[in-house]
């Protein structure tokens, strides 16, 4: 590689990166939002030497169905990254496909990432590092709620007590803000993973069929719902998998009453996870949220019916963000530009 290219390999527009544990949104200033696909990497090992084969979407798709050669990994696991190179080399495939072409920025970007709040200094370390590696000058932290409440319009910076609940792919994020601050904080590491695990042993437990995941995970955004629905059974779905039994193909039905029993797990505990907050939170500030009530945001405030649940279960008012799969990368993409929002970031 010459002189140039390599001084021009990371020239760019400073971004936010929502680096999830199912997706990474990309945000780029003054532009928005610029990509958003699976965090996944399939890796090839050849003898004993390892490629990065897919990243994002290609490598969904192999999720579940690759050779012994190809492994697909998803290098973050509970919000946090679990396997440091392969999360280096993702965020490096999508700087670098962001800046597809794009030349003309003669500087090295500095980037937001948001980081799980209660992640510890090693973790956060992690993150930090992986972004440098992949180019960053500077790299900023923001904490994931105080993202998902400034992208969900909520009015984070005023002396009101609001209250965000970002239900993601691996944690489910519960907290209370004022004045550019968090006033209490707690993670549950439940989401919608847990959701798509519950699907696969509920299957396996009752109907003797081995799912994957991706067939759970399709299952649950199809026709998963928080509750019963009011006859009990609600619609029905086909499910295909492999018969414990026999070991053999097999398809069978399961109808939204069983998906509900199925979920019940996991969404409990998102609404014990709500409930500590609340017992948690200052008179003041509860008394703030009795008005404004409770926003959810991620890709589990997508599940059917999970805001009548914590409506039922708390009584105050719950509404969904719009857009709650980018709405924490928009917050991030807002702190990165927006002066007002600049106390909310940590230099990492
Ligand atoms: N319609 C839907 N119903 C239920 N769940 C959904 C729906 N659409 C997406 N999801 C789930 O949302 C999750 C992804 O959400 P999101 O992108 O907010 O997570 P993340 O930010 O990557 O994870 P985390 O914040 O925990 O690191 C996945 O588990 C996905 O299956
Ligand atoms: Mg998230």
């Amino acid at each position: 590689m010459s002189f140039f290219s390599k001084l021009f390999r990371f020239s760019s527009h400073d971004m936010a990166i929502d680096l999830g544990t199912a997706n990474t949104v990309v945000y780029l200033r003054g532009r928005g939002i610029v990509l958003n696909e699976p965090s996944v990497v399939a890796v090839e090992t050849l003898n004993g030497v390892k490629r990065v084969k897919a990243v994002g979407d290609d490598a969904k798709l192999m999720m579940g169905k690759t050779p012994d050669s190809i492994q697909a990994i998803r290098p973050l696991r509970d919000g946090v990254i679990a396997d440091i190179d392969v999360a280096e080399q993702m965020i490096k495939h999508f700087i670098h496909k962001v800046h597809g072409g794009q030349r003309r920025f003669f500087r090295w970007p500095q980037i937001v990432i948001c980081v799980p709040s209660g992640s510890t200094s090693v973790e956060r370390r992690a993150i930090r590092d992986a972004a440098s590696n992949a180019g960053a000058s500077q790299v900023w932290l923001i904490e994931e709620p105080m993202a998902a409440a400034i992208g969900a319009d909520m009015p984070v910076t005023e002396p009101i007590g609001s209250m965000v609940v970002d239900i993601g792919g691996g944690t489910t994020e519960v907290a209370v803000l004022s004045l550019r601050g968090l006033a209490y904080t707690t993670s549950v590491r439940v989401g919608g993973d847990k959701m798509d695990e519950a699907i696969v042993s509920y299957v396996r437990r009752n109907h003797n069929l081995l799912i994957g995941d991706s067939t759970a995970e399709r299952i649950k955004q199809e026709v998963g719902v928080a509750k019963p629905p009011p006859d009990g059974i609600g619609l029905t779905i086909h499910v295909k998998g492999r018969d414990l039994v026999n070991g053999v193909p097999k398809e069978i039905q399961i109808n939204q009453g069983q998906i509900a029993e199925a979920l019940s797990e996991p969404v409990g505990q998102i609404v014990e996870g709500v409930r500590i907050a609340l017992e948690n939170t200052a008179p003041e500030l509860a008394a703030d949220i009795v008005d404004q009530g409770i926003v959810l945001t991620g890709g589990g405030a997508l599940l059917k019916g999970i805001d009548e649940v914590l409506r039922d279960e708390t009584g105050l008012p719950v509404t969904i963000a719009d857009d709650p799969l980018i709405c924490v990368a928009l917050g991030t993409g807002r702190a990165l530009e927006d002066p007002v929002f600049r106390g909310v970031l940590h230099s990492a």
